[in-house]
């Protein structure tokens, strides 16, 4: 048996070179993924570069992008403490088998005089919208530029940032990007709670707290399984789940799974309605969310 071989990617700086490697992989018969990230990265993310993988081939062209984004922070937020380990991050993506990382600097995406931004009006307002209001600008700004880089792809992007995922696919519907966007299911630590870049900064007594998250989750998945469709019943259920844990939560809203519009109460028996939490804990911000009226293959 042939046993997988490690090569490091090749790195590119240079978004006109990321665009050459694509439209040369391409013009060679290959499909190409691409997986955007800000680095950081962690087993969610190899997951999502496996999945690539799977979906191009072994002929096909994996790539990362590895960018930390100023666009998507606000200015009380972590953009300087962010971490970047560009070094560390190629050699994880050399484990699942990337074959180029392609990691510009900000004044490569974002050129003297640049000025276009990508609004995605309605699903980018609620939830994280509200407390994060140019956050989604900043990303669906970046994913299409990164899209317009790379051009047809499959663009792979984990559901923990559900909004974020929702968002991403509309802007490439709307734009008429040649882009399928797949969203995949959140990695969990075995406790549950949802691997992020973030988790980091966790103390490990605020990490202990996290837990509640997870947690709550599986209760309102509980709740719902046993038949409870009252909107207000359910984000009880996660309050109460949170209530003493978190040290302050952003949001807990329970949204139609596609639109993330207000959903009827009692929810009708076919609706797809994503529960969807911000918490802080500490200092540290954390998302988290399940889909209830599908199957939760992370939680159930
Ligand atoms: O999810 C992330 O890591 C970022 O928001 C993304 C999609 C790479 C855009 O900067």
């Amino acid at each position: 048996m042939d046993l997988p071989t490690e090569s490091t990617p090749a790195v590119i700086h240079a978004p006109e070179a990321f665009r050459a490697a694509c439209d040369q992989a391409r013009a060679g018969g290959r499909r190409v993924a691409l997986v955007p990230t800000m680095g950081a990265l962690h087993a969610g993310h190899l997951a999502l570069m496996e999945d690539a993988r799977r979906r191009v081939g072994p002929d096909g062209l994996v790539a990362v992008s590895v960018f930390v984004n100023p666009t998507q922070f606000g200015p009380s937020e972590d953009f300087s403490r962010y971490p970047r380990e560009l070094d560390a991050d190629v050699a994880r993506c050399a484990t699942a088998g990337v074959d180029l990382v392609f990691a510009p600097s900000p004044r490569g995406m974002y050129p003297d005089g640049d000025q276009t931004r990508v609004r995605v009006a309605e699903l980018a307002a609620p939830m994280c919208g509200v407390t994060r209001p140019m956050h989604f600008e900043g990303v669906a700004t970046v994913v299409t530029k990164l899209f317009a880089l790379a051009g047809p792809c499959v663009g792979v992007f984990g559901r923990k940032d559900y909004q974020q995922y929702r968002v991403i696919s509309r802007l490439a519907r709307d734009l008429f990007l040649p882009v399928e966007v797949v969203g995949l299911p959140t990695v969990r630590e075995p406790d549950g709670l949802a691997l992020s870049s973030r988790n980091r900064y966790l103390s490990p007594a605020d990490r202990a707290r996290a837990t509640a998250i997870p947690t709550a989750l599986r209760a309102v998945r509980d709740r719902y399984a046993r038949g409870e469709r009252s909107v207000i019943a359910l984000l009880d259920v996660v309050s109460q789940g949170l209530a003493g844990s978190v040290d302050s939560v952003d949001y807990i809203e329970l949204r139609d799974a596609s639109e993330l519009t207000v959903p009827l109460t009692p929810l009708p028996s076919e609706a797809r309605a994503v529960l969807a939490i911000a918490v802080k804990i500490g200092q540290t911000r954390l998302i988290d969310n399940t889909v209830l009226g599908e199957v939760d293959v992370t939680l159930d």
